[in-house]
């Protein structure tokens, strides 16, 4: 890893981007944005842009390039500096990482792609429960908080994403297969681009990506 690296997290829904990017962000020292994080949280505060995407997100298809372009943009400029980068869930198609390749000039880039079998996305997200206060991710079923539908970091009542609803999530992972899976060819002969099988538990999952970081 280099100073100044960004690290991008590729992966189909559920594939634990946001689980490992916590957990790179603490172990690291590294600055985390997860697009689908910031986009939920204008929707919830009803802002104007939460408006523009609030119903493009709940049906599982993607926000404008420019939206989110602007978003990664803006946050990448205001840190540069940091020791280094974790986009969770940025590039989602051809078009966004044509917009990453011009930041590569200022930003070297490391890609890991986090590889997840459809069966265990399915059950993965039908139990996935997160905290609207701090963002920690639980899952009823793997890692679920110490009290049940509380969040065991700040306290706050757990909820389901709008999105994890069963039509919702084939749907994502069809826009998943045809918009973003071409993002593996398209890194994959770079030097810094790694697989993870992701179908294994979090540490394990972790012990890997940081074995590939620190390589
Ligand atoms: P976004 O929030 O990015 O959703 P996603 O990519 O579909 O990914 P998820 O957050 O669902 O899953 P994850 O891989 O982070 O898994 P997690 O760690 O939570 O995007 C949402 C929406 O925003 C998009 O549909 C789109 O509309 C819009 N958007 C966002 N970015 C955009 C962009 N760049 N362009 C356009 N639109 C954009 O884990 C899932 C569950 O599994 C959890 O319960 C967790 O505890 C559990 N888990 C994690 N790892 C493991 C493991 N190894 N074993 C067992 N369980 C595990």
């Amino acid at each position: 890893m280099t100073d100044g690296e960004i690290i991008v997290l590729l992966g189909p829904p559920g594939a634990g981007k946001g689980t490992q990017a916590e957990k790179l962000a603490q172990k690291f020292g590294l600055l985390h944005l997860s697009t689908g994080g910031v986009l939920r949280d204008a929707v919830k505060k009803g802002t104007e842009l939460g408006k523009q995407v609030q119903a493009i997100m709940e049906s599982g298809e993607l926000v404008p390039d420019t939206l989110v372009s602007k978003i990664v943009d803006e946050w990448i400029r205001l840190r540069r500096g940091n020791k280094g980068l974790i986009l969770d869930g940025f590039p989602r198609n051809l078009v966004q990482a044509g917009f990453l390749k011009e930041l590569e000039k200022d930003f070297p880039v490391s890609v890991i792609n986090i590889q997840v079998d459809e069966s265990e996305i399915v059950k993965r997200l039908a139990g996935r429960r997160s905290c609207p206060q701090c963002g920690k991710i639980y899952n009823v079923y793997t890692l679920p908080p110490e009290q049940e539908g509380v969040c065991d970091r700040c306290g706050a009542c757990l909820v389901q994403r709008e999105d994890d609803r069963e039509e919702v999530v084939q749907e994502r992972l069809r826009v998943y297969r045809t918009e973003t899976e071409p993002l593996i060819d398209f890194y994959s002969d770079k030097s810094n681009y790694y697989d993870v099988d992701g179908n294994q538990d979090p540490r394990t999952v972790f012990r890997q990506i940081c074995m590939q970081m620190l390589n």
